[in-house]
């Protein structure tokens, strides 16, 4: 191994801070997905079926009303490193526009075969899915799906998913102030693509959530 002395050292040193690309660093830099407001629904209890499958609740026969929508992607740093670890949570209203929450009314009208709620924790790859719906507006909101993630350096992400090109969206305050920014705006707007092939009248998306 040849020995380099210290100026020499300290003259490639130099010249490798000097030539950071900062530019270039700052383009390959991810913008974050925007935190959204939790909203009121976040679930008082977590359901005794939690799993990434909000379509079908265990030990029931029934699969929720409404279009299934398979939304997959990966958990990123802002460097575009997967977040091995990271639990992400999601819940939303079933096809009639109810949550399942005490706060809600008419809560009763539920569909009881829709989880409403689900979350996974992600490998080495980052990648998370959910089998769930599409979803639809309920008074005040553009349809919507929100999620949560935490990382296990302590970072915490609360945000929300739009279908791209919903006609409710730009009169939706919480979309549009976290859709200003165009790169945020991609990292919220999901593009809806139909997925006869994974299931029939399913429609299926892919988000990387990108956390720092
Ligand atoms: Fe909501």
């Amino acid at each position: 191994m040849k020995i380099l002395s210290a100026s020499r050292r300290s003259l490639l040193v130099g010249a490798g801070v000097c030539l950071l690309p900062i530019g270039q660093a700052r383009a390959a830099t991810l913008a974050a997905t925007p935190s959204q407001t939790e909203g009121p629904f976040y679930p008082a209890a977590l359901p005794a079926d939690m799993d990434n499958d909000l379509v079908q609740v265990r030990g029931q026969q029934a699969r929720a009303l409404g279009t299934v929508l398979h939304l997959e992607g990966r958990v990123l740093d802002v460097d575009g490193r997967p977040v091995d670890g990271a639990l992400i949570e999601i819940w939303q209203c079933d096809s009639r526009g109810i949550y399942d929450h005490p706060r809600q009314r008419g809560r009763e009208r539920r569909d009881s075969a829709f989880q409403g709620y689900g979350r996974m924790m992600v490998g080495g790859d980052g990648r998370y899915g959910f089998r769930t719906l599409k979803p639809v507006a309920y008074p005040g909101r553009t349809p919507h799906i929100h999620l949560k993630v935490a990382t296990s350096a302590g970072l915490r992400l609360t945000s929300q998913l739009y279908v791209a090109g919903d006609p409710g969206n730009e009169r939706d305050g919480i979309f549009r102030d976290a859709a200003r920014d165009p790169r945020q705006r991609e990292r919220i707007e999901m593009r809806l693509a139909s997925a006869p092939g994974l299931e029939a009248g399913a429609f299926a998306t892919t988000m990387d959530i990108v956390v720092g």
